[in-house]
C-alpha cells in the first residue's frame, strides 16, 4: 500500500464537500460524472428487475441476457464479434482494469500508459506488482501517442499497452488512420496484450471512433476491449461495466472476480440490457449540451491570459496548459509555483474545484470537467476568469 495514494479526484471532492459544509458555496468541476439523469426507460428496467425479484446472485460474468446485450453492441456498434466465453460484466470498467491487471502481471512486468493519463492506471499496475512505463504525449501532438513513441517504449518485458479513446483528461479521440498506426507497431510484438479503454465511446464531438481490436482483426486474440454505462448513459452510481477479450484471460478474471466482489448488481444488469439495446438517440441531445459547455469553458479561456487549451474532441473534460501562470502571486502574495498551487488557489479563492494536471502525469496543466449544469458551469467560469485577473506578476515568471 506504501506504492499507491487514494485517487486525487476523489481527494479534490473531499475538500469541496469540507468547504461546501463550513457554508461556502462550491462548484466541483473536478468531478468526472455526467450531471443528466439516467435516461427513464433504464430506470424503469432496474425497477423492474426489483419487483419481479431479480434480487439474488447471478453468474459471476453476468446474466445469459446480459451478454447477450453485449454481443449485440459489440456486432452493431464495433462490428465485433464475440463469444459469451469472452464477455465478462464487473462492478464498472475500473474493476474489469484492475481485475485484468492482477490477473496477468507478475513481477518486473511492464505496462505502457501514454500521459496525459486517467489517474488509476499507474497505481493499479503497481497495485498488480507491474511496473507503470509512463510514455509521456504532447498538445503539439494533440496529446495522442505517436507510433515512434510506442515504438520506443515497448521491450521484452512488456506485457501491455493501455490505450483510451475519446481520452480522460485531454479529450483526445484517435483517428482511424492514428489507431491503425498504432495497431501496426503492435502486431510486431506478439507477447503484448492490448487494453482498449473505451469508456468515453459516445461521448464525441466530431469524427470516427477507433477500437483496436476492430481496427486490426488480427490482434483482436490480444486485446481486451473495456467499455461500460457510466458515461455514455450516465449511470455512474449503477457500476455496470463490461469487457471482452480471449477467453482465458476472461476467464482468469472471472476466477479473480468469483473470489473478490462476484456477480455486478442483478439489478443493475437488468438495467443494462434495456440500456444496450435501447437504442442511444438520446446521446444526440447530451452531446448538443455538452458542445455548448465545452465552448463556454474554451470562451472562458480565451479571456484568461495565461490559460490556454485546444479544443477537445470527446469526452467531457478541457485540459488547460497552465504554465504561464506559474510564478505569478496571489492577492494574499503567495506565489504559485505548480499546478497544484494553482488548483489549489482556484478552490480556496473561487471555490471552483479543478483538478491539478499532475495527477494525470502532465505537470504544468489543469483538467476542467463541464459536467455540471450550464448556468453553474457559467458561474465557475466566470469565478476562474476573476480570479486569474487577481493574480499579479504575470510574465515574470
Ligand atoms: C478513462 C476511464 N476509464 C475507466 C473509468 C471507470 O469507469 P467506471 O465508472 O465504469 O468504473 C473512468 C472513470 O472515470 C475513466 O475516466
Amino acid at each position: 500500500m506504501k506504492l499507491v495514494g487514494a485517487s486525487p479526484t476523489a481527494e479534490i471532492s473531499n475538500k469541496v464537500r469540507a468547504l461546501t459544509a463550513a457554508g461556502h458555496s462550491v462548484i466541483n468541476l473536478g468531478e468526472g460524472e455526467l450531471d443528466f439523469a439516467t435516461p427513464e426507460a433504464i430506470c424503469e428496467a432496474g425497477i423492474a428487475a426489483i419487483r419481479d425479484g431479480d434480487t439474488k446472485y447471478t453468474a459471476v460474468a453476468g446474466t445469459a441476457e446480459l451478454k447477450a446485450a453485449i454481443q449485440r453492441k459489440f456486432a452493431r456498434e464495433n462490428s465485433l464479434s464475440y463469444e459469451p466465453s469472452e464477455i465478462i460484466a464487473g462492478a464498472g470498467a475500473k474493476q474489469l482494469i484492475f481485475n485484468a491487471l492482477l490477473a496477468t502481471l507478475a513481477s518486473g512486468d511492464e505496462v505502457i500508459v501514454p500521459a496525459p493519463y486517467w489517474v488509476s492506471y499507474p497505481d493499479m499496475i503497481r497495485l498488480a506488482g507491474g511496473e507503470p512505463v509512463i510514455v509521456q504525449c504532447s498538445a503539439a501532438e494533440s496529446w495522442k501517442l505517436t507510433p515512434a513513441a510506442l515504438s520506443a517504449a515497448l521491450t521484452p518485458q512488456t506485457k501491455w499497452v493501455i490505450l483510451n479513446s475519446p481520452n480522460n483528461p485531454t479529450g483526445a479521440v484517435y483517428s482511424n488512420a492514428e489507431m491503425k498506426a498504432l495497431t501496426d507497431v503492435l502486431l510486431g510484438h506478439d507477447g503484448v496484450l492490448i487494453m482498449a479503454d473505451d469508456i468515453y465511446e459516445h461521448v464525441r464531438f466530431e469524427g470516427e471512433f477507433a477500437t483496436p481490436a476492430a481496427i486490426e482483426p488480427a490482434l483482436k486474440a490480444r486485446v481486451l476491449t473495456v467499455n461500460g454505462l457510466s458515461k455514455g448513459y450516465s449511470m455512474t452510481g449503477w457500476r455496470l461495466g463490461y469487457a471482452a477479450g480471449p477467453a482465458w484471460l476472461i476467464e482468469a478474471m472471472q476466477v479473480l472476480q468469483s473470489q473478490s466482489t462476484s456477480n455486478p448488481s442483478s439489478i443493475s444488469q437488468r438495467a443494462a440490457i434495456a440500456a444496450l439495446d435501447g437504442g442511444i438517440g438520446f446521446m444526440a441531445d447530451w452531446i448538443e449540451t455538452l458542445r455548448q459547455r465545452r465552448d463556454i469553458v474554451l470562451a472562458a479561456l480565451g479571456k484568461i491570459d495565461g490559460l490556454h487549451a485546444d479544443t477537445p474532441e470527446g469526452a467531457f473534460y478541457v485540459f488547460a496548459d497552465c504554465s504561464k501562470l506559474l510564478g505569478t502571486a496571489r492577492p494574499d502574495g503567495r506565489v504559485i509555483s505548480s499546478d497544484l498551487e494553482f488548483a489549489s488557489y482556484l478552490l480556496e479563492t473561487a471555490h471552483v474545484g479543478v483538478v491539478h494536471g499532475s495527477a494525470f502525469g502532465a505537470p504544468g496543466h489543469v483538467r476542467i470537467a463541464y459536467a455540471v449544469d450550464t448556468e453553474t458551469l457559467r458561474t465557475a467560469c466566470d469565478r476562474i476568469v476573476d480570479a486569474c485577473a487577481k493574480l499579479h506578476g504575470r510574465n515574470a515568471a
